[in-house]
Formats: C-alpha cells, sequence, structure tokens
C-alpha cells in the first residue's frame, strides 16, 4: 500500500518536470495521453487499488485523485501558456518582450471647456440641449425678432442651402431659444452648446466655423442682476477665481435690453496689455432680456415671463483658457496641436 502511494507520489513529481520541458501543443498532448490518457501510467497505478483491501482503499483513491487533479491543473496551465505564445501563423513569440504603447487620444480643448460648462450649468439647474446645425430660417432668424427682410440678416453672413428653400447653417445657437421653449415652456433653464457657421473670410480670430454656448433662463421678474450673477458663477467656475464683468450696450434683435459683456483681462489683471488693448477689459459674451417677440414667438406672455440670454463664444473662451492666438488651430486637426492637451 505504501509503495503504491510512493510510486503515484513520484510519477506526479516526474510527469511535472517533464511537463517543464513541453514547448509545442503536439508534445503537450503526447504527455497528456502518457500520464493522464486511459491507457496511461497514472490509469495503470490505479488499478492496483483491487488487490488492496477494503480499508486502504478510499486512502489509495484520495491520493490518486489529488494527483490526477495536480496534473490535470498543470496540463491547463500549460497549454493556456502555450496557446497565448502562438500567434496565427504557429509560430511562437517571446511574450515578455516589452509590448508597444497604444497612442492615446486627447479630448479636444472645446469638448474639455464644453463638459466642464455642461458641469457647472447642470449644478445651477440648467438642461443642456442639442438641436440642428442645418436650420430653418424660421428658428435661426424669423422667431428671434429677425424677419426676411431685416437689416440684421446682414450682420451674420449666412450659408444656405443649395436647392432646398428657407434652410440654412445656423449662424447662432440662438436657433434653439423658441424651439426649447416651445418644447418646455417656462420657467426655463437651458444651455446649448454648438457649432455655428458663417460665410467669413478667415484670419487668426475669425474662422466659418466656430462654437457657441447658448445660455437662456426664463422666469418670473428675470433681470439683468441674475444675468451677471450667473456669468460671474460661471468665470469663478472656469477661471478658478472671481472675475469681474461690466457691461455695454449692444445691439441684437432678440433682447431688449441688449449687452455687450466684458471680463477683467486675466493677462494682465486689468491694469492694461497688449491683448486687451489697454484697457483692461476683454469682450466675454453678448446677452440681454429675451425679447418680447421671441417669448411670443414660443408660446408665452410676455407679461407673466421674462428671462435672460447670452452668446458665449465658446471658441474665444477656449483660446483665453490655454493662449492660444490662432483659432483656426482649432479645426485643423493638426497632431502636433492636438496632443498638447
Ligand atoms: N446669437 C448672437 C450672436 O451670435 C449672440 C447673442 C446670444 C446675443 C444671446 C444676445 C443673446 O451674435
Amino acid at each position: 500500500m505504501e509503495n503504491l502511494i510512493t510510486k503515484i507520489n513520484s510519477l506526479k513529481d516526474a510527469a511535472i518536470l517533464l511537463l517543464a520541458e513541453v514547448k509545442t501543443l503536439p508534445e503537450l498532448e503526447a504527455w497528456q495521453i502518457r500520464y493522464l490518457g486511459r491507457k496511461g501510467d497514472l490509469t495503470a497505478l490505479l488499478r492496483g487499488v483491487k488487490d488492496l483491501s477494503e480499508a486502504e482503499r478510499p486512502l489509495l483513491g484520495q491520493v490518486g485523485n489529488v494527483a490526477k487533479q495536480a496534473l490535470l491543473e498543470a496540463y491547463n496551465a500549460k497549454q493556456d501558456q502555450l496557446n497565448a505564445g502562438q500567434n496565427i501563423s504557429g509560430e511562437a513569440f517571446d511574450v515578455t518582450l516589452p509590448g508597444t504603447r497604444p497612442a492615446i487620444g486627447h479630448l479636444h480643448p472645446f469638448t474639455l471647456v464644453t463638459r466642464q460648462l455642461e458641469d457647472l450649468f447642470s449644478k445651477m439647474g440648467f438642461m443642456v440641449l442639442d438641436g440642428p446645425e442645418v436650420e430653418s430660417e424660421y428658428y435661426n432668424f424669423e422667431s428671434l425678432n429677425v424677419p426676411a427682410d431685416h437689416p440684421a440678416r446682414d450682420m451674420q453672413d449666412t450659408y444656405y442651402i443649395k436647392d432646398k428653400k428657407n434652410l440654412v447653417l445656423r449662424t447662432q445657437t440662438s436657433n434653439q431659444q423658441v424651439r426649447a421653449i416651445q418644447r418646455f415652456g417656462a420657467p426655463l433653464r437651458v444651455i446649448c452648446p454648438g457649432r455655428v457657421f458663417r460665410c467669413e473670410a478667415t484670419d487668426a480670430s475669425h474662422d466659418s466655423t466656430f462654437y457657441q454656448l447658448e445660455g437662456l433662463v426664463i422666469g418670473k421678474d428675470i433681470s439683468v442682476s441674475n444675468l451677471i450673477f450667473t456669468l460671474k458663477t460661471m468665470l469663478r467656475g472656469i477661471f478658478k477665481k472671481d472675475v469681474n464683468v461690466r457691461l455695454r450696450p449692444g445691439y441684437f434683435p432678440f433682447v431688449e435690453p441688449g449687452f455687450e459683456v466684458d471680463m477683467t483681462c486675466l493677462f494682465c489683471s486689468g491694469k492694461g496689455c497688449s491683448v486687451c488693448k489697454r484697457t483692461g477689459w476683454v469682450e466675454l459674451v453678448p446677452a440681454g432680456l429675451v425679447h418680447p417677440e421671441v417669448l411670443k414667438a414660443g408660446g408665452l406672455d410676455p407679461k407673466i415671463w421674462s428671462g435672460f440670454a447670452f452668446g458665449l463664444g465658446l471658441s474665444r473662451l477656449v483660446m483665453m483658457k490655454y493662449g492660444i492666438n490662432d483659432i483656426r488651430l482649432l479645426l485643423e486637426s493638426d497632431l502636433r496641436f492636438l496632443q498638447q492637451f
């Protein structure tokens, strides 16, 4: 009996030692047949059970099972190892060689800043809305108090869609204003980030495609101070410090009164430098209180509801945040530029 146990154990040890020498799948198969097969060495030894007494059999069975289990596990591990080391043509390769580092993409600065703004405004209870880039003249202009013959259409050089009546590439994210009011009613807090298009000659600060982020708040007794508070909160979130703003009058047909909001120049902290043309201020965002005609187009009574809107130039904000001096870099897809973010 003891003799048999020793034999089983040394067979197991010998088999495992030999397994270390196995280099290919066919060799492994031969090993398997030799030690674990129906006519294999282990099976042969276990046949000796029948010559033992009733009392001895269970112990031997147990030793036999442990040995078999150990061999099976070693076999499986070896099989995995050999399979991992095979490529399609069946040649082995060295799995321990250092690999090639996968190229990791970068988020575009537009994406980074947009996500930051979406986060910030969501916390203030704003919805984030998306909308069509190919837009009807109605939502891009008419609903915003800019009828067809209105001179304000010339403020934005529009791309019209060929052979499609009344369709344009949206010139502003303001196209979302009346859409949002119609869809969600009042009170309302939304931001609409997105791409807009204008038929312009390009230079370092103009591109025919750029990004805006529209903000629209509608409620009862909404005033200019709500607008100022919201913009200052946004600036603190982006620049991580308090930034001052000032309002100058500005004209847009869909706001009344309308403003150009400036912020303290962050390059010189308001002392005056070349970036702010020695004024200490840089233009931040056009804004204003929502025009009664816009509220009406959305189906709201201007005697009950009021609101503010702003049209943040995301491209400009991105340039300020990262110190980029040419707007065209943003959409050129030059990896040398993109990999810096
Ligand atoms: N949509 C305007 C533009 O692109 C900006 C704006 C938005 C002005 C909202 C006022 C209110 O020029």
